[in-house]
């Protein structure tokens, strides 16, 4: 184990009713900005909950952080939070709306145009920002990370900043996503543990086991779900288990950390608009077929524990272990191959061609260059 310092500052505030507890956590006499998406929380009582919590603070709402937040319009929040001399903000949504506002916490601070903050991949001057999250998927409610798009370039990239001071998790407010959206969130929650977990064994076990242990929890809640997308009990295991997949918690000690399934997956949509956890579940499988050799260890490991795959040769475990987990994604009712999205060749070409420009390699060996990137999706066709 590395030595290392853990500090996770984030005020989690689960539960039935707890939106109301905006009006407690945020400092009086704060100029608030409230973002939102497209309007969903309109539909669940989220937005109400939201501004009755918030009666006595002077608000600013802004509309419109769409999926794969864009700079085009975080750019207009941006002018926005400082014309109004904007303190505090609060995100009402998903990844998304989240996301978005983290770049606007450090837009707002910043002179000149926020699209170099997200070149530069990092900024730490921002105003504090607390969440109320609508969809458990991307952790964004308990971590640093934002990821921007960039609508003329065609180019999504990550970015690191703040954590929120706090985020409000409700279970009631997932009563409303749609059966894709759930498939999303399931599958993205998955694969950020599957990131930081299947490199090589014998790091730490409990790290592994942690690991192991969510890949259990969604593995077991998933067709629960799918039955029963209402369950107060189910959402909150959901909920929970994709926010402590990518808060730091599974990565103590410096596990290894993959990414490379990740950010295949960022091409993917900034290309073709496939919603991110969709992509994970196109490429995760790709990534351990063509990184079998490097990955084989944990695969096994990973195949028995998650799955119960215990016989067979070596290559027969993996083979088996690799196809129940595409299944596992088709179950929730994604597709999994690109054909089915009708991507072909040329992204997949265009893709080799963008990390060779940009000189990346990721994964935990560093080597998923554009020539591996394109091996693996090529094995996904
Ligand atoms: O915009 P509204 O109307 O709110 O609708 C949203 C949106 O259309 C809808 N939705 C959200 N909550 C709902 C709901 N619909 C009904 N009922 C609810 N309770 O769902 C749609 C998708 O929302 P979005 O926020 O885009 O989804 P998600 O949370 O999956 O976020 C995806 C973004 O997060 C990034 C992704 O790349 C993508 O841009 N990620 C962020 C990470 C991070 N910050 O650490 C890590 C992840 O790996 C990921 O890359
Ligand atoms: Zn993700």
């Amino acid at each position: 184990m590395n030595n290392f310092i853990f500090q996770n500052p984030v005020k989690l505030i689960m539960g039935k009713g707890m939106i109301a507890e905006l009006a407690n956590e945020i400092p009086t006499g704060k100029r608030i900005m409230v973002t939102f998406g497209g309007g969903s929380v309109k539909k669940n009582n989220v937005y109400n909950q939201v501004v009755e919590a918030l009666k006595d603070f002077y608000t600013v709402e802004f509309w419109g952080i769409e999926a794969n937040p864009t700079i085009e319009t975080l750019r207009k929040a941006i002018a926005l939070g400082k014309e109004e001399k904007i303190d505090f903000l609060v995100a009402v949504g998903g990844g998304s709306v989240i996301d978005g506002t983290k770049l606007i916490s450090a837009g707002i601070l910043y002179n000149g145009d926020a699209w170099d903050l997200v070149l530069a991949g990092k900024e730490m001057n921002t105003i504090p920002l607390a969440t109320v999250l609508t969809l458990p998927a991307t952790g964004s409610e308990m971590n640093q990370g934002a990821v921007i798009s960039n609508m003329a370039t065609k180019e999504k990239f990550a970015f690191y900043s703040n954590f929120p001071v706090f985020s409000i998790l409700d279970p009631e407010t997932t009563f409303t996503l749609p059966d894709n959206q759930i498939a999303n969130g399931l599958t993205d929650t998955f694969v950020h543990v599957m990131e930081q977990y299947l490199t090589v064994p014998a790091v730490s076990r409990l790290m592994d086991r942690w690991a192991e242990g969510i890949l259990q929890t969604v593995v077991e809640i998933a067709p629960l779900i799918k039955k029963d997308k209402h369950n107060y009990d189910l959402m909150a295991e959901f909920m929970l288990s994709a926010t402590m997949g990518l808060n730091g918690f599974v990565a103590l000690g410096g596990v290894p950390q993959d990414w490379a399934t990740h950010m295949i997956g960022h091409e993917l949509t900034a290309l073709h608009g496939l919603s991110h956890g969709h992509t994970l579940a196109i490429v995760l499988p790709g990534t351990m077929n063509i990184l079998r050799e490097s990955k084989g260890d944990k695969i096994i490991q990973y195949g028995e524990r998650v799955w119960g795959i215990t016989e067979g040769t070596r290559d027969q475990r993996i083979d088996k272990t690799i196809a129940k987990t595409d299944e596992f994604f088709r179950s929730l009712g994604l597709t999994t191959r690109l054909s089915e999205e009708g991507i072909g060749m040329e992204t997949i070409e265009e893709i080799e061609r963008r990390f060779n420009e940009r000189k990346v390699a990721f994964g935990e060996n560093g080597n998923v260059n554009g020539e591996i990137a394109k091996k693996i999706l090529m094995d996904r066709i």
